[in-house]
C-alpha cells in the first residue's frame, strides 16, 4: 500500500472528499484535513499504546463540557469510532481526529504583551480547574517529562559536554533534589496538561490588535501531577526569547491566580522549578542531538533555554521571589495594611532618626520635570549632586529627598534593562532621603534587631548599610528598615543578631569618600516580607511602581511626617490632558494614540514624567539636539544680558545675518529675521509680489508653508484638506514631483513634470493671470518625504524665470545640514532661488524665521512702509541662531547626517527586500521616507499609523506623512548616532514582523 493510498484510506474513514495537508510534528503525523471534513487528522505512530489515545480523548471529551475552554473537540469517525485502527503492509496505526482551533502557535506569534501572558496564566487555570475533578488510570505514569523525577535526566548532564554548562545545569538539578523536588512530590496531584509549551498555545489577534489565547493543544503528555509543575512547565517556555523574563513570569502568575490561587512556597518554588525544566530540556537535547542527529525537533527549544541559562548571573533569585510574591496581591495587601496601620500608630513619638526634628527640613525635588540634574542625564557625577544640594541646604540644615520620586540619577548600567539609552530603566526612589552633615547620629526609631550590616565600597553604591528587622507585637508579621550611606565605622560596631532599642544611636552618616561619593544623606527604606533579603531593589521601572510600593511603604511615619510631605507627586497625564482640553480649541492634537506627557529634552532623547527615556528620530526643530548646552547657555547667556529689537544696534544681528549669507550662494545677500516659518514665507510672498507687481502664486500640490491665511491659501496640503476652503483663485497647483507614486515614474519623470509645469505657465499667460512668484519647499516633507527628480526644480525655476515671476525654496524642514553633503534643498538641486525662507531647525527651539534675498528685492520692498518685527531679530533670537550655527561646525553634524542617513536608509533597503509592506525607500542626509503600500499597491495608511504607535511603545518617535499618511517620517536631530540609528532599524524589523500589521497590511482595515 503506498503512502498515499494508506492516507487516503485513513482519511475516508471520517470523509471522502478531504483534503490533507501536513503539519510538523515530532513523531506522530498530524495532518490538517479540509475539504470535506475539517480538523485535525492525528495518525499516531505504530508502536502508540490505545490506552495513551483513549486517555486523551477521554480528557477532551471531558474539556469540552466546559464552556469557552479553547481546547479542541474529537471527531468521531463514519461509523462513530473515536478511533480508527488502519493497517498498512502489516502494521497498525491508530488515527483519530480532533476540531481545528483558530489561530497561530505562540511560538510563532509576535507581539507578545503582558496582558496576554495574563491570559495564558489563566487559561491554565481554568485547564485546571476543568481537570480537577477528571481521572483516568491512564494518567498513571512513568514519564521522563514528568517534573516530579526530573532526577531522571541528571546522570546524562555530562553528554552536555560544554563544562561550564554542565556546571548550570548540575546546580539546577542539585537544588531541585536537594529541596523542590521533596515539596513537589509532597504536593497533592490531578490530572495536568504537562507540557504546555509555546507550540501548544494558539493564539489569535482581534480587530483591536490585542491578543488571547485561542488554543491550549496537544495532549499527549498527560499525567497526574501538581498543578504546580504545570505552571513551572509553562512558565518555562514563556520566559523564553525575551527581555522581561521576571515581568512576564509576574503577568503569568497574576492571569492564573485570578481563577486558582497559589501558596506562598509554591509561588517560590515556581523559577527554580522552570529552570529545572529547562535543564531537562537541554539535558535531553544533548542525548538526543546524538541519538537523533537530523531531526530538527529534538532541540527546538534548546538555543533559547541557553540563552536564558548561559546569563542566570543576571538573575537574583531573591528579587525574584520577591517580585512573583506580589502576584498573591491579596495576601501582600492585608501585609501592607498590617505594617502600615502599626508604622501610623506611634507617627508623631518615634525618636527622631537624625536626632532632628524634620518637620521644617527643606524638599529637595530631583524628578525630571523639575531639575535638570544630571546635567547629562546618562552620566552622574556625585559632585554635581553635592553641588545642587549645597546650593539648596546650609551647611548645617537638612534636606528630604522624596519618596517614589522618578529621577535621571540612576545612570549605571544596571538600572537598564539593555544597552541602548532608551532603554527601560528603573527611575524611581523608594526610599527617602534625609540630607544632614557627615557623622550626624543615626538613631533607631523603633526597637530592632541587626540582620545586615556590611559596607560597599565604590562609587555610587551604598558606603555602610545595615537592615534591621522589627516584629509587630502579636502578629506573625514582620517588616524591615534600611540603612544607607552610613559611615564605614558603624557597621563594623555591628553584629548580626544584636538587638537596638528604639532611641539608640546605632550610627553616623558617612563621609563623601566612604559613602560612594554622594553627599552625606541618609536613605531610608522601609521593607515588607524581605526577610533574608539583602539586595533590595531601591529604584524600580516606572510600571512596577504601584506593585512595589506594597513591598517598600511610605516611611514618613517613621521620621515623624505625614506622607504627602515626602511623596513624590506630578499631574497625570490624562489630568493634564482633560485641563487643557477644557481651555484650547478642539483642534489642538496630540501625537500617538496614547499621548505623551514630555518633561525634559536632551540631545537626540526625550523624557516623560517617569523619566522614561524617548528615542526621538522625527523632530527636526531641535536640530542639534533638545536642550544643547552650548544654544541653552547662549540663550540664557544673552536673556540676562538684554532682550530687545532691531532698532536698537546691537553686535549680535549683524554677526547672525554675515554668517547666514556667508552660507548661501553669492547674491542672496539680504536678511529679514521675524519668528517662525509662518511669517517668513508670508513675508517672502509680499517681496515677490511687491518686485514683480504681480499677485499670482504658483505652489506644489500637498506643500505646507504655515498658519497665517496667505500661508494657509498658498499651502494645498492645507486648503484642499479636511476644513480647507478651497483654492483661491490667484493660486495655482503644480503636481509634486514623486516619482514613486505620483504621474510621472522612472527615468525621464524630472522632464516631464518640468514640461506639465510649462504648459500650466503657459496657461496661465494664456489666461491673462501674471505669476509672481512660484514657492516649493525643495524636499516636499508633508507630500511624503519626496527626493525631486535631479533635474526637476532646474527646469521649472528656468520656465517661472521666463514667465517673469520669482523663485521660492521654503528651506524649513531641509536646511542647515540636514542633507548632510547639500548645505540646502536647492543645493541639491542645483539652483539658486531668489527668496530662500527659513525656519525651524535654525533656532534649535528658539523661535526664528529668517527670509534670505536679494538686495534689489529688498530694495523693492522698501517703499516707505517700516519693516518692524518685534522679536524677530531680537539679541536673544541671534544669539540662539549663532549658537546653532557654532554648534554645528563644533560637532561636524552635516557630515554626521550624511553618515547615519547612508546608514540607516542601507538598514531600510534591506528591511524592503523582505518586507512587501515596504514599498519605497527615499531620502538624502537625516531626511527619510518609507513608504508603505498594499499588495494592490494602494497606500498601507494603517500599516503606517500601526508602526508609527508601536514605536512609541518602544519609545522611539517617528512620524507619519503624505497624502496619504502612509510615509514613515525620519527626520532626528542631526546628532543621531549611528547606535541610535541601529537600534532604530532593529525595532522596525520586529514591528514588521509583527501579526497585526501583517493583517493590516494585507487588508489595509483598521486594527
Ligand atoms: C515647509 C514648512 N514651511 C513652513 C512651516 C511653518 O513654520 P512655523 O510653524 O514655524 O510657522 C512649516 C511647519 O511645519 C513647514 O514644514
Amino acid at each position: 500500500m503506498d503512502h498515499k493510498y494508506f492516507l487516503r484510506e485513513v482519511v475516508s474513514r471520517w470523509d471522502d472528499h478531504s483534503q490533507l495537508d501536513r503539519l510538523p510534528g515530532e513523531c506522530d503525523w498530524n495532518f490538517k484535513v479540509s475539504g470535506g471534513a475539517t480538523g485535525i487528522l492525528k495518525i499516531m505512530h505504530e508502536d502508540c499504546d490505545r490506552a495513551r489515545v483513549e486517555t486523551q480523548i477521554a480528557m477532551l471529551n471531558h474539556l469540552a463540557q466546559v464552556d469557552n475552554l479553547p481546547t479542541p473537540d474529537v471527531i468521531p469517525s463514519l461509523n462513530g469510532n473515536n478511533i480508527e485502527c488502519v493497517e498498512t503492509e502489516g502494521t497498525k496505526r491508530l488515527a483519530w481526529m480532533i476540531s481545528l482551533l483558530p489561530g497561530q502557535t505562540l511560538a510563532s506569534a509576535a507581539p507578545i504583551g503582558l496582558s496576554l501572558i495574563r491570559d495564558i496564566g489563566l487559561s491554565l487555570g481554568r485547564l485546571h480547574i476543568a481537570l480537577k475533578d477528571f481521572s483516568h488510570p491512564g494518567l498513571e505514569r512513568t514519564f521522563k517529562w514528568d517534573l516530579t523525577a526530573a532526577d531522571w535526566f541528571e546522570p546524562f548532564v555530562p553528554k552536555i559536554q560544554d563544562p561550564a554548562r554542565i556546571a548550570t545545569v548540575s546546580r539546577i538539578f542539585a537544588a531541585y533534589k536537594s529541596s523542590h523536588q521533596s515539596f513537589l512530590k509532597s504536593l497533592p496531584r490531578q490530572a495536568i496538561h504537562n507540557d504546555l509549551n509555546d507550540h501548544n498555545i494558539l493564539v489569535t489577534f482581534g480587530a483591536d490588535g490585542n491578543s488571547r489565547v485561542s488554543g491550549l493543544i496537544d495532549f499527549g503528555d498527560i499525567l497526574y501531577g501538581p498543578v504546580l509543575a504545570d505552571v513551572a512547565i509553562a512558565g518555562a517556555y514563556l520566559i523564553l526569547n525575551c527581555d522581561d523574563t521576571v515581568e512576564r513570569l509576574a503577568a503569568f502568575l497574576d492571569g492564573y491566580q485570578s481563577v486558582h490561587p497559589l501558596t506562598e512556597k509554591e509561588i517560590d518554588a515556581v523559577w527554580p522549578l522552570a529552570l529545572t525544566r529547562l535543564a531537562a530540556s537541554v539535558t535531553n537535547a544533548a542525548v538526543m542531538k546524538q541519538e537523533k542527529p537530523d531531526d530538527p525537533y529534538v532541540v527546538v527549544t534548546e538555543g533559547a533555554a541557553w540563552q536564558l541559562l548561559d546569563h542566570l548571573d543576571a538573575f537574583d533569585e531573591s528579587v525574584i521571589r520577591l517580585r512573583l510574591r506580589q502576584t498573591r496581591q491579596e495576601e501582600a495587601k492585608a501585609r501592607f495594611a498590617v505594617v502600615t496601620a502599626f508604622l501610623n500608630q506611634a507617627k508623631g513619638d518615634y525618636p527622631q532618626v537624625l536626632g532632628r526634628d524634620l518637620k521644617d527640613a527643606i524638599p529637595l525635588d530631583f524628578s525630571p520635570s523639575q531639575s535638570d540634574v544630571p546635567s547629562d542625564p546618562f552620566r552622574v557625577s556625585a559632585a554635581e549632586m553635592t553641588l545642587r544640594v549645597d546650593e539648596k541646604i546650609p551647611p548645617d540644615g537638612t534636606g528630604l529627598g522624596k519618596y517614589a520620586e522618578p529621577r535621571l540619577i540612576y545612570t549605571e548600567p544596571q538600572f537598564f534593562r539593555d544597552t541602548t539609552r532608551h532603554s527601560d530603566r528603573r527611575t524611581v526612589h523608594l526610599g527617602t532621603d534625609v540630607f544632614a552633615p557627615a557623622s550626624t547620629g543615626v538613631f533607631v526609631p523603633l526597637d530592632g534587631t541587626v540582620v545586615f550590616a556590611d559596607w560597599q565600597a565604590g562609587e555610587l553604591e551604598y558606603g555602610g548599610l545595615v537592615i534591621l528587622e522589627h516584629q509587630i507585637p502579636d502578629s506573625v508579621v514582620t517588616f524591615q528598615t534600611l540603612y544607607g550611606h552610613l559611615s564605614k565605622r558603624s557597621v563594623s560596631d555591628l553584629a548580626i543578631g544584636q538587638s537596638i532599642r528604639a532611641g539608640s544611636e546605632f550610627a553616623k552618616l558617612g563621609e563623601v569618600d566612604e559613602n560612594g561619593g554622594w553627599p552625606p544623606h541618609l536613605h531610608l527604606q522601609v521593607g515588607i516580607g524581605m526577610d533574608g533579603i539583602s539586595n533590595w531593589p531601591g529604584v524600580v521601572f516606572p510600571e512596577e511602581v504601584e506593585m512595589w510600593k506594597r513591598v517598600f511603604p511610605n516611611p514618613a511615619a517613621l521620621l515623624n511626617l505625614d506622607d504627602d510631605f515626602i511623596c513624590h507627586s506630578s499631574p497625570s497625564t490624562d489630568n493634564i490632558l482633560k485641563r487643557r482640553r477644557n481651555v484650547t480649541g478642539p483642534n489642538l492634537k496630540t501625537s500617538y494614540r496614547d499621548p505623551i506627557q514630555m518633561v525634559r529634552g536632551w540631545k537626540q532623547y526625550l523624557f516623560d514624567e517617569q523619566g522614561r527615556c524617548y528615542l526621538d528620530a522625527y523632530n527636526n526643530v531641535p536640530h542639534v539636539g533638545h536642550c544643547h548646552p552650548d544654544v541653552v547657555q547662549a540663550v540664557s547667556k544673552q536673556g540676562a544680558l538684554l532682550s530687545t529689537n532691531t532698532r536698537y544696534l546691537n553686535e549680535g544681528l549683524a554677526t547672525y545675518a554675515e554668517a547666514l549669507v556667508a552660507r548661501v550662494p553669492d547674491g542672496l545677500d539680504t536678511c529679514f529675521f521675524v519668528n517662525s516659518g509662518s511669517e517668513a514665507n508670508d513675508l517672502a510672498v509680499r517681496l515677490a509680489r511687491q518686485f514683480t507687481k504681480a499677485q499670482d502664486v504658483l505652489v506644489s500640490a500637498s506643500g505646507y508653508h504655515g498658519i497665517t491665511q496667505t500661508c494657509i491659501d498658498i499651502s494645498h496640503y492645507k486648503f484642499s484638506g479636511p476644513g480647507g476652503g478651497g483654492q483661491k483663485e490667484w493660486v495655482h497647483v503644480a503636481d509634486v514631483p514623486d516619482t514613486y507614486r505620483g504621474k510621472h515614474r522612472g527615468a525621464g519623470a524630472g522632464t516631464a513634470y518640468v514640461d506639465d509645469l510649462k504648459l500650466k505657465l503657459d496657461d496661465l499667460t494664456a489666461r491673462g493671470r501674471r505669476l509672481a512668484c512660484f514657492i516649493s519647499e525643495p524636499f516636499p516633507s508633508v507630500g511624503g518625504q519626496i527626493v525631486p527628480p535631479a533635474d526637476y526644480l532646474a527646469g521649472v525655476y528656468k520656465h517661472v524665470r521666463n514667465s517673469g515671476a520669482l523663485t521660492i525654496a521654503d528651506e524649513v524642514q531641509t536646511g542647515l545640514g540636514r542633507l548632510g553633503r547639500y548645505p540646502w534643498g536647492f543645493s541639491h538641486q542645483e539652483v539658486v532661488p531668489d527668496i530662500v525662507v527659513l525656519g525651524k531647525p535654525i533656532g534649535n527651539g528658539y523661535p526664528i524665521g529668517v527670509v534670505i534675498t536679494r538686495r534689489e528685492i529688498a530694495a523693492a520692498f522698501a517703499t516707505g512702509m517700516e519693516f518692524f518685527s518685534t522679536f524677530g531679530g531680537s539679541t536673544v533670537a541671534c544669539a540662539a541662531g549663532l549658537a546653532v550655527l557654532a554648534v554645528l561646525e563644533k560637532e561636524q553634524l552635516a557630515d554626521n547626517a550624511e553618515r547615519v542617513g547612508a546608514h540607516i536608509l542601507r538598514g531600510l533597503k534591506r528591511l524592503q527586500a523582505s518586507h512587501p509592506v515596504i514599498g519605497d525607500v527615499r531620502g538624502v542626509g537625516l531626511f527619510l521616507g518609507v513608504e508603505l503600500t498594499c499588495p494592490d499597491d494602494t497606500p498601507a495608511t494603517e500599516a503606517a499609523a500601526y508602526i508609527v504607535n508601536r514605536l512609541r511603545d518602544h519609545r522611539i518617535l517617528i512620524g507619519s506623512d503624505g497624502p496619504d499618511n502612509n510615509v514613515l517620517k525620519i527626520r532626528p536631530p542631526l546628532c543621531f548616532s549611528e547606535d541610535d540609528a541601529t537600534a532604530l532599524l532593529r525595532t522596525l524589523e520586529i514591528i514588521l514582523g509583527e501579526i497585526p500589521l501583517k493583517q493590516l497590511a494585507e487588508s489595509n482595515n483598521t486594527v
